[in-house]
């Protein structure tokens, strides 16, 4: 994983959409992104803080983000659509997340062991959900 954001990722604004206790944030912070992490639990952005005190961690309502547009270059979300029930809710969050994301930003989602496909990630260019490019990379 670091390699492919290291490969792909231009610019160090990152949001963590869906955070939870905030490993997945601190990974992030811990590659050299500036990084705000976000989610729908309280209780576990409540965690991710008492873990990362000097962190960003703000609470949302699905798919809405208190960000401007084209604030982040790379919007990063492990292991949170898996628990997105409807396909309307994935679009939702999908638009918003498109629309905080630099124009020539990505999105990396981390889904789990489909198939051995672990991480996809597409280039913010792309329309969501009509990609044409993406980036497979598989973790041990
Ligand atoms: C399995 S945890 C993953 C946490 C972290 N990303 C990681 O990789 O360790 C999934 C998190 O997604 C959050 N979540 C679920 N649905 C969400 C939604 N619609 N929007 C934002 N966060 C959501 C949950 O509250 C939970 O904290």
């Amino acid at each position: 994983m670091p390699a492919l954001l290291n490969r792909h990722v231009n610019g160090k604004k990152a949001l963590d959409y869906g955070c939870g206790p905030g490993r997945s944030t601190r990974f992030l912070k811990n590659l050299g992104f500036d990084t705000v992490g976000v989610d729908i639990s309280k209780e576990m952005l409540s965690k991710a803080a008492q873990q990362d005190e000097s962190g960003e961690y703000l609470h949302i309502r699905s798919g809405q983000l208190p960000f401007k547009n084209n604030s982040f270059d790379l919007v990063f979300s492990s292991f949170v659509f898996l628990e997105v029930a409807t396909f309307n809710g994935i679009a939702e969050i999908l638009r918003e997340i498109k629309r905080v994301l630099n124009p020539d930003g990505s999105m990396v989602l981390v889904t789990g062991p489909i198939d051995g496909v672990q991480a996809i990630g597409c280039r913010s260019r792309t329309t969501f959900l009509k990609t044409t490019r993406l980036l497979i990379a598989e973790t041990p």
